[in-house]
């Protein structure tokens, strides 16, 4: 048996995690483990600790471990089919409330956990919301996700626009733009690669997505994408030949080029 204190100065990784891991497993908050480092942890509670801090020393990123993480303040179930939701992503939220009109409908392409749908609709419940993803698993997960927030998104696994037969005021994405041979996939290993890698210069899915769009738009309709810092200038580009207008690029707080608008005439 060992001890709150004991475990922290030995499970080598990061204090932080560390702590959440605790806070996980023992069901006890941040102030209890600093003021009571003695308390004792019992041996099979010890050995799962040990367990997920060796998988996390491995390269599994916490939220995996933990099996939940954080968006829009919301906690969201995820697995090895649903990307970590990052708070990047918090951009094209932002924006698509603004832009989309009272009780408007919205499409989500590639939901992943549902992040972003489940969080318009929590801010926003009079949109009317469908979201896909091509993986089973993630629209499972996505539809977990809805109804333990209690918001009703009408959930579809697709691929891409396929089998869809409305119309929308406006689309939104963050699809797959990793181009397949960028170093930072190394670090990635952990997160699915259909929801990552996007073809030679990570633009494959933005292109599909950008040229089939204004099929799916009403008169007026928009197009949201996130995409790569990088991919900015190409991002607008597509959008122009698709006849988008109005081609804007926002900026993250990382003054990152991130999510790129339009809407269709
Ligand atoms: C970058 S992740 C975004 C996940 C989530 N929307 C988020 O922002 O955290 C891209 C998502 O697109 C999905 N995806 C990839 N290819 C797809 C396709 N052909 N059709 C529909 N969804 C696809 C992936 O499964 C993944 O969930």
């Amino acid at each position: 048996m060992t001890s709150v204190g004991r475990w922290l100065e030995t499970c080598h990784i990061d204090r932080r995690d560390a702590e959440i891991l605790l806070r996980e497993s023992l069901g006890i908050n941040r102030s209890k483990i600093i003021t009571e480092p003695e308390a004792l942890i019992s041996s099979a509670l010890e050995t799962h600790l040990n367990d997920l801090a060796k998988s996390v020393r491995s390269g599994l990123p916490l939220a995996y471990a933990i099996g939940h993480w954080e968006f829009w303040g919301l906690t969201l179930k995820l697995n090895e089919s649903t990307l970590i939701p990052r708070p990047d992503t918090e951009l094209i939220v932002e924006l698509s409330l603004a832009r989309t009109p009272t009780s408007g409908t919205l499409l989500e392409l590639g939901t992943g956990s549902g992040a972003i749908a489940i969080a318009l609709s929590k801010t926003r419940p009079d949109i009317c919301l469908t979201a896909t993803d091509i993986v089973p698993l993630a629209v499972a997960t996505a539809k977990e996700n809805a109804k333990s927030h209690n918001v009703e998104i009408h959930f579809t696994q697709t691929d891409w626009f396929e089998g869809l037969n409305d119309i929308y005021d406006v689309i939104i994405s963050n699809p797959p733009y990793v181009a397949s041979d960028d170093p930072h996939l190394a670090a990635l290993s952990h997160e699915p690669q259909t929801a990552l890698v996007a073809g030679p210069e990570g633009l494959d899915d933005l292109r599909h997505i950008i040229s089939q769009a204004p099929n799916y738009l009403r008169p007026t309709g928009q197009l949201l994408l996130e995409h790569g810092h990088d991919q900015g200038s190409a991002v607008r580009r597509l959008f122009a030949e698709a006849g988008f207008q109005n081609i804007e690029t926002h900026r993250d707080l990382g003054d990152n080029e991130r999510v790129t608008t339009g809407y269709i005439q």
